[in-house]
């Protein structure tokens, strides 16, 4: 069965996001390598404080599940990664899981999928780590998927803040992708650019000043 998002890391960050994209009537489909933690919330179980065990109830009701299985992810329009990422000894961040969940992603990606990171990183990391790995298997970024990354900014513990009413920056390689992520309901204008552009000396001139918070950084519709 089809589904319209995969979330990748069932964490504090994933978690609130795939309740987000099912109070949004999205079919969300979670994805996680802790077996405990995928059995747990099939059972509603919640391991994060900002989500109850009722709201993962909510959650199934609206459709959503959780799974080990990485070939699952192939059902997914769109997919987000939301794993760890640790200070390493160097002191930058420690990459090993991002790079485990883009490999289950490439092993999966499907033409038209729309793949974004959200884990915390260095400019730089889709372009050089997550798009040589999801174009490994032939397929091409802005051609054949789209690709972007947009990175998470919630706080867990917040009352007034949320995943839902977060501004998020979202960085793309197409404007087709910018379409894709706009949900058409949106009042954001979320500032959009090329990944590599908070790199550039200049204000790029594709950026906006967010006039609104954003609701969901992607959508399928
Ligand atoms: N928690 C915050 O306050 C916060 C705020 C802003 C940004 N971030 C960033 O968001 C990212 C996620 O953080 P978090 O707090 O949600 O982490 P977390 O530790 O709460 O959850 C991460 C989940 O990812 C799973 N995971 C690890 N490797 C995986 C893989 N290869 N495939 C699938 N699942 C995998 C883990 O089992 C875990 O359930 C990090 O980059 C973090 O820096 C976190």
């Amino acid at each position: 069965m089809a589904v319209d998002a995969v979330i990748i890391g069932l964490g504090y960050v994933g978690l609130p996001l795939a309740e987000e994209a099912t109070k949004a009537g999205m079919t969300v489909l979670g994805f996680d390598i802790n077996q405990g933690v995928v059995d747990a919330l099939n059972a509603g179980e919640s391991h994060v404080d900002d989500l109850s065990n009722d709201d993962i109830s909510d959650m199934i009701k609206g459709g959503f599940r959780a799974t080990t299985d990485e070939s699952e992810i192939a059902q997914a329009k769109v997919a987000v990664i939301c794993v760890p990422t640790p200070l390493s000894e160097d002191g930058g961040p420690d990459l090993r899981a991002v790079e485990g969940a883009v490999d289950a992603v490439a092993r999966n990606l499907q033409p038209g999928m729309l793949v974004i990171l959200e884990s915390t990183t260095y400019p730089g990391t889709t372009d050089e780590v997550v798009k040589p790995k999801l174009e490994a298997g032939g397929l091409v970024a802005g051609k054949d998927f789209h690709l972007a990354f947009s990175p998470e900014r919630i706080d867990p513990g917040n009352a007034k803040f949320g995943a839902k009413n977060t501004p998020k920056v979202v960085g793309g390689y197409t404007p087709k992708t910018l379409r894709l992520r706009l949900p058409s309901t949106a009042t954001s204008s979320t500032p959009w650019c090329a990944p590599r552009a908070p790199r550039r000396p200049k204000r790029p001139s594709c950026w906006r000043t967010p006039t609104a918070t954003s609701t969901l950084p992607w959508s399928t519709k």
